[in-house]
């Protein structure tokens, strides 16, 4: 990389190769994002091509009408026509002295299509859901695939996610079969996947529950409805053929945290996401045939979805899926994946990169880190030191880090520098992804002028593979994404900046969404889950900062009488209801919270209070002295 001014250049060799080098690409997208987006499209494999690129009726809007396609044979049976025995996937366990497993394109292929076979025997046609609640094993690859295969809509249900968080889910899709793992390692010890799946399908409509064994642990199997994936996959044939999808069709459902109480179930479509995850991963990444990719999110989230396993898979190359914490069970855990498999592609959040920087430089210069080509950053704002860190010490200063701006809605990544033509800015996720339109609106809706702060939207024609509604809830669609700078504006939800060269920087959200190690987490859903304890007459939940996590949520609650050890019961309860993910750092206990006349419980005051900032007007308070009283408490 080179340096001029405050922006980092690839080098000439880097540029050489790369498969973007020059501004020109922009230029073009730019002048018809259609005809751009088609030119990429005509890269995927089609059954049918299709007759017309782009439809919009705000707020709704279509890629690619017409065409047909099935995402499987994309990743898997193009791929065996020239690589057959190229390694796909390569699964490396928690515990270091378990062997990795190592599938072929070819191997993954049959697996795909045996279990696709198993699944269309239990009554799964296209259109079902299926439910995926699996770790980070192949067999979570394998289920996805073979769900895509059968134009099955599969929703995959982060595996530390609680029993009732999985049940929600499980009832808004409605799913009849769900795919799960008698249990799983984690940082040590094994977890008993099994039980909470158990207890998550009560109430539901699942009527079948597929058994990875993974772990060994003994588990219970219901008769008639539990079968172990060995049995349902043992005979079936290693040909399934796949149904061919029209373009439109749904491909997937994974949810998202909300303002208000219940996830969000988001959609994605066949042909545009597709399109999409095949090049934006391409591009950013630029990656090459024979690159070894690591990407360390979960398969939970749409990172797991779209970069740990389908966009390396669509480019043909190696992907890594590690089970395990990449701390565990030595802090370079993940420097030691780095040099085992020779990864050159490596994407993690900031929030890994703050913790491997904590535990400090020296474990770093053991290792051989020199195959990284290109480094990745996602899911929250990275800071200067961070990103200096993870360049310098990682990278070895040769490495671009791409600072990848997207949304589980956006299916993919639509802003960030691509490495090949920079600049690069630290702190800055970027420029658009070429074909994409951006802007940074003020109040009065007009677009901000660099460096002032505004909404970050999205202009028509969007991108193929953005959201195409929220699982039967066209209502929340309209309301959370298309109504706000009305319906042909797509609102993000998130605050942004940009420089006088349009590099666009991430400044937070505007929403009562919390990111929590990189993971969405919304205030209301805490506080939905926290007031189900019957002695809190109110609480509210804010993200407070955080050295690694970059934020955590802090409950304060009014209660109702005298109550001892409630703590303890804020903690139960958030696990029961949401998972680990979302445990407080500090439990407030308070008389009164700060709200408007409405009853409007004014997080944002208490966000100010915790961080010692200017409160402002608190006139519009109805209780002005809870003020008071409260920065007393927080002192
Ligand atoms: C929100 C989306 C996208 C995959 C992981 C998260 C924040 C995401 C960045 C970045 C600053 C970022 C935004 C966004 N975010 N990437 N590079 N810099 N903020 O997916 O859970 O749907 O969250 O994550 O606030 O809206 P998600």
């Amino acid at each position: 990389m080179i340096k001029k001014k405050k922006l980092y250049y690839p080098s000439s060799d880097f540029k050489k190769n790369a498969w973007v080098k020059s501004k020109e690409t922009y230029k073009k997208a730019k002048k018809d994002p259609v005809k751009f987006w088609e030119g990429l499209a005509k890269e995927v494999y089609w059954r049918k091509k299709w007759k017309k690129a782009f439809e919009h009726k705000p707020p709704f809007f279509k890629w690619f009408l017409g065409g047909k396609l099935n995402f499987s044979e994309n990743c898997l049976d193009k791929n065996i026509e020239t690589k057959k025995n190229k390694v796909a996937l390569i699964w490396e366990p928690e515990p270091s002295d378990e062997r990795p497993r190592y599938f072929t394109y070819y191997d993954l292929y049959r697996k795909v299509n045996k279990l696709a076979n198993g699944l269309k025997k239990m009554g799964v046609k296209k259109g079902d859901r299926v439910g995926i609640y699996l770790p980070m094993i192949p067999e979570a690859v394998i289920a996805m695939l073979a769900c895509t295969r059968i134009g099955a809509v599969h929703s995959v249900v982060f595996s530390a996610y609680s029993p009732q968080a999985l049940q929600v889910r499980l009832q808004d899709t409605e799913e009849k079969i769900l795919i799960t793992a008698d249990g799983y390692y984690r940082g040590g010890k094994i977890i008993d996947l099994k039980k909470n799946a158990d207890e998550g399908v009560k109430d539901t409509k699942v009527k079948k529950l597929v058994v990875v064994k993974r772990a060994g642990n003994k588990v219970n199997m219901k008769k008639g409805r539990d079968v172990w994936w060995d049995d349902t996959i043992s005979k079936e044939d290693d040909f399934c053929k796949p149904e061919v999808m029209d373009s439109e069709d749904p491909l997937f459902v994974l949810y998202t945290s909300g303002s208000t109480g219940k996830p969000k179930g988001i959609v994605h479509t066949c042909g545009g996401y597709t399109t999409q995850a095949k090049f934006t991963g391409k591009w950013i990444f630029d990656i090459k045939e024979n690159d070894i990719f690591w990407s360390m999110s979960d398969i939970g989230w749409i990172t797991g979805h779209t970069y740990s396993v389908y966009s390396p898979l669509l480019n043909g190359t190696t992907c890594i899926i590690f089970e395990g914490a990449p701390n565990w069970p030595v802090p370079d855990r993940w420097c030691q994946i780095i040099e085992k498999y020779a990864v050159n592609i490596f994407y993690t959040a900031p929030t890994a990169i703050r913790m491997f920087q904590k535990y400090g430089d020296d474990l770093v210069k053991k290792h051989d880190l020199s195959s990284l080509k290109v480094l990745g950053s996602v899911g929250e704002p990275i800071d200067k030191g961070s990103w200096l860190w993870y360049f310098e010490k990682v990278g070895n200063k040769k490495c671009p880090i791409v600072d990848t701006w997207w949304q589980t809605e956006t299916g993919g990544i639509l802003l960030s520098s691509l490495p090949g033509v920079g600049p690069i800015k630290p702190t800055f996720a970027g420029l658009p992804f070429p074909g994409i339109k951006f802007d940074i609106l003020n109040n009065n809706g007009k677009s901000c002028k660099s460096g002032e702060k505004g909404d970050l939207v999205i202009l028509p024609p969007f991108s193929p593979g953005l959201l195409r509604g929220v699982y039967k809830n066209t209502k929340r669609y309209k309301k959370t994404y298309w109504s706000e700078y009305g319906d042909e504006v797509y609102f993000t939800s998130d605050i942004a900046h940009k420089d006088k060269n349009g590099l666009i920087r991430i400044v937070g959200r505007s929403d009562d969404m919390i990111k929590v190690a990189g993971h969405r987490i919304s205030t209301g859903e805490m506080e939905d889950t926290v007031s189900k304890i019957p002695s809190i007459l109110e609480c509210a939940v804010i993200g407070i900062p955080d050295e690694i996590k970059g934020e955590v949520p802090a409950v304060f609650e009014v209660l109702k009488g005298n109550w001892k050890k409630i703590e303890d019961l804020v903690v139960v309860e958030i696990k029961k209801g949401i998972g680990p993910i979302a445990l407080p750092k500090k439990i407030y206990v308070v008389n009164d919270l700060p709200k408007t006349r409405s009853g409007k419980i004014m997080r944002r005051i208490l966000r100010k209070i915790f961080t010692n900032e200017d409160l402002g007007d608190l006139s519009t308070l109805a209780n002005p002295e809870s003020v008071e009283e409260l920065k007393k408490t927080l002192k």
